[in-house]
């Protein structure tokens, strides 16, 4: 057992007696019982700094198509890219304007299927293998809890899910509201916690009243929507209110792109999540910088 002797003596001499060499504690919630590819792309998204990240979202063009601020991806995106720690995105966009040397964890809508022009939410999956073949990092996959196509969104889930598991991808649940539901925190607590309890690793949801208790009560880590564009103080407002209740991030679009100044703003929005910025410090970070 020369080999092992040797292996505790240099533990001794290097380490310390009962220093543990690895460790289970993970920078995020929900990585306990997954295997070491979810943990990788999980910290490629979310930075193990600061247990947080800030997703540049740039999808809407899958239902809406050239919306405000996305009109040309090349000149409204590509300037921005830097900032984020990661993209989510169609394949479509990533495949045009995302350089495959920006080096960001990709974020990649994995169900799609309608536009804003009929119902929404009647989606299908696109096929893993071409996630495995752009290195998505997540496939976020939308669920619409009470909506006219739950079934179909949470079989949807689950389908990305027993991929995601496959292929060592973690899924993210983006939570649907359609206009009939509560944007509360019941509503939001439902949602979030269906979607982890059917596999997913990340939850994507709105901010709301009480949205600590939504929070807790998920398994996983919850970024939160910038939705409808803000005021930017109001923006920043809106992101520091959610990473002091516990989320673990932004995945925000519109009140970066559409603001009068996308590249200050998502600095600001950085400063807030990342450094502990309040939001009238990050405010002045934005207008120093636009
Ligand atoms: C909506 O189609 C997408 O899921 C967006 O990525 C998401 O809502 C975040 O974008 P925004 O901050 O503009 O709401």
């Amino acid at each position: 057992m020369a080999d092992m002797d040797g292996i505790l003596e240099n533990k001794d001499k290097d380490y310390g007696i009962g220093t543990p060499v690895a460790t289970n504690n993970y920078h995020l919630k929900g990585l306990e019982g997954t295997d070491w590819g979810i943990r990788d792309r999980m910290s490629r998204i979310f930075r193990p700094s600061t247990g947080k990240t800030v997703m540049l979202a740039f999808d809407h063009g899958y239902i809406m198509g050239p919306t405000s601020g996305l009109e040309r991806l090349d000149l409204g995106i590509a300037p921005l890219i830097k900032y984020a720690d990661s993209l989510m995105c169609t394949r479509g966009s990533l495949r045009s304007v995302v350089p495959a040397n920006s080096n960001k964890a990709i974020c990649l809508r994995y169900s799609a299927g309608s536009t804003i022009l009929t119902e929404l939410n009647n989606e299908c999956v696109i096929d893993p293998i071409d996630a495995v073949r752009l290195n998505a990092s997540a496939l976020a996959v939308m669920i619409s809890a009470g909506g006219t196509y739950e079934a179909l969104t949470i079989k949807n889930l689950v389908k990305a899910a027993d991929y995601g598991y496959k292929y060592g991808i973690p899924t993210m649940g983006v939570t649907a509201v359609g206009t009939q539901m509560a944007r509360d925190s019941k509503y939001f607590g439902l949602a979030s916690r269906v979607a982890a309890e059917n596999g997913a690793n990340i939850v994507k949801t709105y901010y709301c009243d009480g949205f600590a208790k939504v929070v807790n009560a998920c398994p996983v880590p919850i970024v939160i929507a910038g939705g409808k564009k803000l005021p930017e103080l109001e923006a920043l407002e809106l992101c520091y209110v959610a990473i002091n209740e516990g989320a673990a991030g932004v995945d925000m679009g519109r009140n970066v792109f559409q603001s009068e100044a996308p590249e200050a703003m998502i600095q600001a929005v950085s400063a807030v999540v990342h450094e502990g910025l309040s939001a009238k410090q990050g405010y002045e970070m934005f207008l120093d910088l636009k």
